[in-house]
């Protein structure tokens, strides 16, 4: 606890130098920047200085990144990083429903066994993703018409037979992924189409029987500020834990766009639900540039990522800054938003870039400037 306070107050007296340690860093001195990641560098695979997860875990906070199964099984520099630097992995499509069950009652687990197994022997823990969601979902399930007794049943077995497999190695769930429109409407999903809202409540019912211990999060993007949408999302929690569902974390997205303005009153946001006594995490942050890349937008982008970080290192009840990928040739925007990219920390051959600098200058201004001795 004591960890936590002294997290806060450092970053709150802190902020304006962190900010101009970060301009300073990309405008000024382009030839330090090099030397420094010459220091760091070494071979593909990144620096050999105190890693984000060493820095991170002086201050009280988990680094975290996407990870993708394919790379992680293809990739040893990609698997060095991993390893190196976050202190925790969620599975970026290794634990969706079309990935585990693309067979009616046939499970697939392979890939997000590994990745577990990968996190123990890292000293990683997991961020499930996810169990609940309108997208990725397995043919089988989207190519008929089911009643909604059936579909209540299978939701149900999805969710026990999900969670009960990684019970005792996932650590948090995205129990509910993505539920709302912008404007504040629950979204016309197969879910509420037929079991109506009813199912958010159930869904995180179920999810804590089948393991009491796991932290169950709703997660969503566009709800990191104040607005139409995270304030249904505050009063979905608010009730459900009013009634005593056990939704127990908020897990904000937080993909960004430099050319479209910071998330508004973020920390205030994030502490109002800290206030009904829940988690809050940066589940999936990225901040895309459209190309081609200017120096303009790349302050944009390491400005970015480092006011989410101080924002999550100011409130308390923040447990964890997940990136979503460390790598651009790996990152989801490319494909996503045209002529959009160089979203992650590090480039197309997995060397740093600026903002996984700035991210680390900012977690050593939080822990009060010391120079650490390395290894995670
Ligand atoms: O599995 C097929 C594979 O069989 C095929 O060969 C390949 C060819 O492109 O496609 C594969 O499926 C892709 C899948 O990722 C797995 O790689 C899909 O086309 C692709 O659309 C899918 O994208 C994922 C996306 O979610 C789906 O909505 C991204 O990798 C993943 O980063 C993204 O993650 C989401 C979070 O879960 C929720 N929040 C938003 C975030 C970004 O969209």
């Amino acid at each position: 606890m004591r960890l936590f306070h002294s997290r806060v107050a450092r970053v709150a007296g802190s902020t304006l130098a962190a900010a101009t340690l970060v301009s300073t860093h990309v405008g000024a001195a382009a030839p330090a920047h090099r030397s420094a990641l010459a220091g760091l560098a070494g071979p593909r695979g990144g620096p050999a200085a105190d890693p984000l997860r060493t820095l991170a875990a002086r201050v009280g906070l988990r680094i975290g990144t996407a990870v993708s199964t394919d790379s992680l099984r293809q990739d040893r520099a990609y698997r060095r990083v991993t390893a190196a630097q976050f202190s925790s992995v969620t599975p970026e499509n290794a634990m969706k429903w079309e990935s585990v069950e693309p067979t009616r009652g046939t499970y697939t687990w392979d890939d997000a066994d590994r990745l577990v197994d990968f996190a123990r022997a890292n000293r990683q823990v997991v961020r499930g993703h996810t169990l609940v969601w309108h997208s990725q979902l397995p043919g089988w399930l989207t190519s008929r018409e089911w009643s909604a007794a059936e579909l209540r049943e299978i939701l149900r077995t999805h969710i026990t037979d999900q969670v009960s497999h990684f019970a005792g190695r996932v650590r948090a769930w995205d129990v509910v992924n993505e539920a709302f429109e912008e404007d504040g409407r629950l979204r016309d999903s197969i879910w509420l189409r037929a079991l109506g809202p009813g199912y958010l409540a159930d869904a995180f019912r179920w999810a804590h029987e089948a393991d009491p211990d796991a932290r169950l999060y709703y997660n969503d993007y566009n709800i990191e500020g104040v607005g139409p949408k995270s304030d249904a999302v505050y009063d979905l929690v608010a009730r459900l834990r009013a009634d005593g569902v056990p939704v127990e974390g908020v897990g904000m997205q937080t993909h960004l766009d430099t050319q479209l303005p910071f998330p508004t009153r973020m920390r205030q946001n994030l502490q109002r639900f800290a206030d009904l006594g829940l988690d809050v995490a940066v589940t999936e942050a990225d901040v895309r540039i459209t190309l081609p890349v200017d120096p303009t937008e790349q302050l944009a982008q390491e400005a970015a990522y480092t006011r989410a970080l101080q924002v999550c290192l100011a409130v308390r009840r923040c447990v964890s800054y997940t990136v979503w990928g460390f790598g651009d040739a790996y990152s989801w925007v490319p494909d996503a938003f045209a002529c959009q990219g160089s979203a992650t920390l590090y480039d197309e051959q997995l060397r740093p870039k600026a903002p996984y600098f700035a991210l680390r200058r900012t977690l050593q201004l939080a822990a009060g400037g010391r120079r650490t001795a390395g290894g995670a």
